[in-house]
């Protein structure tokens, strides 16, 4: 399913770099970069949950920096390099985030679950040995309405080690 063009505004064809491949991809410009991914390319790594850059479900990376893709335009992403929960790992060879997170089995229902693993992976790629302090500041604003935060925490910890001992997708 395609993404609807916003009423009133015309659909361009642009193109989108995601996770290391081109797409061109006809949306409306102002269109949430969270849609065009769900909808157009079928990555539903970044979940929706509130739509107002509040509680992080939708995280993915934009040049390497977390970014919540609900309130960023389409058009902001072009020519920048996006990265979805798909591009770190696959489900048989998870990234060392990814792996973190499994093994500490940090999830109830899971929708937060993207949000978490992205802002830690960004937080990893510019300080890949955090204080347990700087883990909880970044996670800070990513909600769990199921309060897995203490697993979390440990996954976040563990993806730092994995990551430490040069585990790679
Ligand atoms: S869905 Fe984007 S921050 Fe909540
Ligand atoms: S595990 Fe359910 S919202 Fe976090």
């Amino acid at each position: 399913m395609g993404t609807p063009a916003t009423p009133g505004s015309a659909a361009d064809t642009l193109r989108l770099q995601v996770n290391g491949q081109a797409h061109d991809v006809p949306a409306a410009p102002g269109t949430a970069l969270l849609h065009v991914l769900r909808n157009d390319l079928e990555l539903n790594g970044p979940k929706y949950g509130c739509g107002l850059g509040e509680c992080g479900a939708c995280t993915v990376l934009i040049d390497g920096v977390a970014a919540r893709s609900c309130v960023i335009p389409v058009r902001a992403a072009v020519g920048r390099e996006v990265t979805t929960l798909e591009g770190l790992g696959s489900r048989q060879c998870p990234g060392p985030t990814q792996q973190a997170f499994i093994d500490c089995q940090a999830a109830q229902c899971g929708y937060c679950l993207n949000g978490m693993i992205m802002t830690v992976e960004a937080l990893l790629r510019r300080n890949p040995d955090p204080s347990e302090q700087e883990l909880r500041n970044e996670l800070h604003h990513n909600l769990c309405r199921c309060g897995t935060h203490v697993e979390i925490l440990q996954a976040a910890l563990r993806a730092a080690r994995l990551r430490a001992q040069g585990v790679r997708p």
